[in-house]
Order: C-alpha cells, then sequence, then structure tokens
C-alpha cells in the first residue's frame, strides 16, 4: 500500500475495544523524542491489559515494544542519534496521555531513556527460533526491550545490583518468581553475570534447561505443591531477595515464604510487578519491604494509568534508569545479553489481536510473540 507521506498504517483500539489495522496519522516526535520507522514489534501482556481491563482509550494506537530505523531526530538529540540508526525501544501503547503513539504501526515516537542503539547491524529473522540467541535482529531487538527497561528497576534500583560490587553474600540468593517469563529471562541474566547473584528461578520443568543456559542456578517447578520448601531447602533458607514477576494474591504470598526466615537479616526486599502492596501478604515478616516497579514514569514523565490512576513519575527511580540503560546498552553491544525463544507471528500488524488472545489465554511458555511489519498484509 502506498500512503501519502503523513499516513501510516496502526493498529487502533475501536469503540467495541477491538484492535484494528487502520490508517492514521503519523505522530509528532518533539525535540527530546526520535521518530522511527517500524522493522518489528513484540507483544506483551500490558497490550492485552489495556485493551481487556479498560485501562486504554478507544481510537489509541497499540504497542509498547519495537525495533527499527531512525527516520527523524529530535534538535536536542543530534549529538546522539542519526537518521538510519537501527534502535529498539518501549513506549506506552494504548496510553491516556499519548493516545496517537504505538509500537503495533509503521512508525512510531520513542524516548531515548527507553531505547538502545546497537552498533551490529540488524537482520531479519526468517521463522520462529526454540533457543537463546545473540541479539542479532530486529524481532530479538524488538522482544527485550520492555523487559530490560523492567528488569532496570527491579534488580538496579529496588534490589540495589551493582556493576561495581557483589551486594548479596556469597551464599545468599536472589529469586525470580516466573523465571520463564521475558522479563525472568533477561532478569536472570543480569543477576547471574552482572550482579554476580545465586539465583533460583521458579518456572515449568519443562523450561530448567533453558533457565540454567541463560544463569540460574536452581529451577523450581511451581506446579509443584511444595515449591516453597524446595525453595528454601536448596537455598539454605537463604532468599534474601526477590522478584515477584507474576504477581498474583498467590505467587506474592509464596514468594514472601520462600525468602529467609533469618530474623537477624536487617533487611529483606521482595520487588513485583503488579503494584502489589505489603497488605496482599499474610504474617509478612519483621524485616520484609514490598516494593512496586512500574516502568512507564521512568522516562520522568507521569503516567494517566487508568482513568483514576495517576501515577507520578520517582526521580531517584529515573536517574537510576539512565544509568543502567547506559549500561544495558553496553552489554548489549558487546554481544553479552541472549534473548529466549522467539515465535514469529506470520501476518504482522495483522496478527495483534491473535497474539493478544494467546497471550491472555496463557498459552504461550517461555517464548515471545514478535511480528515483522513487513509481513502485514496491505
Ligand atoms: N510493572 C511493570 O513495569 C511491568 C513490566 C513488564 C511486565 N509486567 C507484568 O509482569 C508480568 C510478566 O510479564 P512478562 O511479559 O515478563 O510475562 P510473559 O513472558 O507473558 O510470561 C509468561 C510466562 O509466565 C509463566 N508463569 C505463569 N504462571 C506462573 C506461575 N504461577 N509461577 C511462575 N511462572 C508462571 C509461564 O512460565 P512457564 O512457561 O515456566 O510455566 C510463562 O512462560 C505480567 O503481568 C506483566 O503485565 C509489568
Amino acid at each position: 500500500m502506498s500512503l501519502p507521506n503523513s499516513l501510516y498504517r496502526a493498529v487502533i483500539l475501536d469503540r467495541n475495544r477491538k484492535l484494528n489495522v487502520e490508517i492514521a496519522n503519523i505522530p509528532i516526535h518533539d525535540d527530546n523524542q526520535l521518530l522511527i520507522r517500524v522493522v518489528a514489534a513484540a507483544l506483551n501482556p500490558t497490550d492485552w491489559k489495556h485493551v481487556k481491563l479498560g485501562w486504554g482509550p478507544n481510537n489509541a494506537v497499540a504497542g509498547s515494544d519495537c525495533s527499527g530505523v531512525v527516520v527523524k531526530v529530535g534538535e536536542n538529540l543530534k549529538d546522539i542519534y542519526r537518521v538510519g540508526d537501527q534502535v529498539s525501544s518501549t513506549l506506552h501503547g494504548l496510553s491516556r496521555d499519548t493516545p496517537d503513539n504505538g509500537a503495533f504501526a509503521d512508525y512510531c515516537v520513542v524516548d531515548p531513556e527507553f531505547t538502545i542503539k546497537y552498533k551490529q547491524t540488524l537482520s531479519l529473522l526468517s521463522k520462529s527460533s526454540d533457543c537463546v540467541g545473540d541479539i542479532d535482529t530486529f524481532e530479538a531487538a524488538a522482544s527485550i526491550t520492555l523487559s530490560l527497561v523492567t528488569v532496570g528497576q527491579s534488580l538496579f534500583h529496588f534490589l540495589k545490583g551493582s556493576f561495581e560490587e557483589k551486594t548479596l553474600k556469597d551464599d545468599e540468593y536472589y529469586l525470580v518468581w516466573g523465571g520463564a517469563t521475558s522479563f525472568g529471562q533477561i532478569a536472570i541474566q543480569f543477576a547471574k553475570h552482572v550482579f554476580q547473584w545465586n539465583v533460583v528461578a521458579v518456572a515449568s520443568k519443562k523450561n530448567e534447561a533453558l533457565l540454567k543456559e541463560l544463569g540460574a542456578d536452581i529451577v523450581i517447578d511451581y506446579h509443584d505443591a511444595d515449591a516453597v520448601e524446595q525453595i528454601k531447602a536448596k537455598t539454605n533458607d537463604k532468599v534474601i531477595i526477590a522478584t515477584d514477576a507474576i504477581a498474583n494474591s498467590h505467587t506474592i504470598q509464596f514468594t514472601h515464604d520462600a525468602t529467609s526466615n533469618d530474623e537477624t537479616v536487617e533487611r529483606i526486599i521482595i520487588d513485583n510487578l503488579n503494584l502489589l502492596g505489603e497488605e496482599k501478604i499474610k504474617n509478612l515478616k519483621k524485616n520484609v519491604q514490598v516494593t512496586k516497579t512500574l516502568m512507564y514514569p521512568l522516562n520522568g514523565k507521569p503516567v494517566q494509568l487508568t482513568e483514576d490512576i495517576l501515577i507520578e513519575s520517582d526521580a531517584s527511580s529515573v536517574e537510576d534508569n539512565k544509568i543502567f540503560m547506559k549500561f544495558a546498552q553496553d552489554y548489549i553491544n558487546q554481544g553479552k545479553l541472549k534473548h529466549g525463544p522467539l515465535k514469529l507471528l506470520p501476518k504482522g500488524l495483522g496478527s495483534v489481536s491473535e497474539g493478544l488472545d494467546l497471550l491472555q489465554e496463557k498459552k504461550i511458555s517461555c517464548q515471545k510473540l514478535v511480528l515483522k511489519i513487513s509481513d502485514t498484509v496491505p
């Protein structure tokens, strides 16, 4: 389809809460942003939540993870970026603040705080891949960025991972409940290889080998009724920090119960990805602190998440995101971060609706759903 310069294809939420590929105006970037031509995009649970839980407004563009080529550079970013740079980025799709902008589109506007610029030339994936691999395709680049920013807030900001020194003792552990999630696959790599923590991951048995390849020391199957006891036994009751990446009322309790009962430990921190608070935990240990990761405001802008919920940006989280993303970009460009299994959807933007249903129905295990814009049927 050939379109006038100001028009493009985008996946838009209609008034019946259905997602359709439509023609729209190209979003406007400001002096601190980039306009990119999207080459590939990845699907995330937040995309279906914005549709099905009513977070996103009608007529907004969907999509939160993408990769592509820079086509316009904001005035204040000209020292850092050039037209033609290959990047991946995350943005708030189906947003109340920026409804014209989303990753499931021919073009989108991105913030440098959420963007990785690649040194190596990215190619295109020819088929789905079942294994861990180098981030050398647009699809792989699109698959990591939202999770990467989230790992930064959880492991670097809240759980105090350090690039310079080991912040856990040799016999202490980091626990990730949901090791096979997109978040978990990146968290395990940073926890083990960057922060030098011992890592215990909770996931289905079938994903054990892959999570160990990424860096997990111990993998426990959450389907086992005694999963919490197994964690305690295998870590010698030394889980001191944790992220609950599933973060429902059951998993936050399991995560809490799996942490150390040693009252001499000054502070045990449990971070979670679904804004759960301490009140969700029964018999909360005195030394446990619960923190809540939310990646959207890490670019320094407040977020109107739902009609009623406004989330302010926190200055120290924003500062830590800048430090973390700078490190992460170098780490990725040194070829050290790996992507997990990728499932390539067949119809480009036309696959979004189907793909989000698969995510919502929990039919996807340890795989990232990705799409190529060029597969979109005009
Ligand atoms: N707050 C934020 O800023 C933020 C950012 C990113 C994500 N999130 C939220 O975090 C959650 C994870 O997102 P994601 O994209 O990383 O997930 P995802 O890739 O969609 O997660 C899928 C995986 O969840 C695992 N899983 C399901 N139930 C589980 C359980 N009871 N215990 C352990 N693992 C379980 C499955 O593991 P197996 O295959 O091993 O069974 C499956 O492979 C979502 O709710 C998302 O909305 C929040």
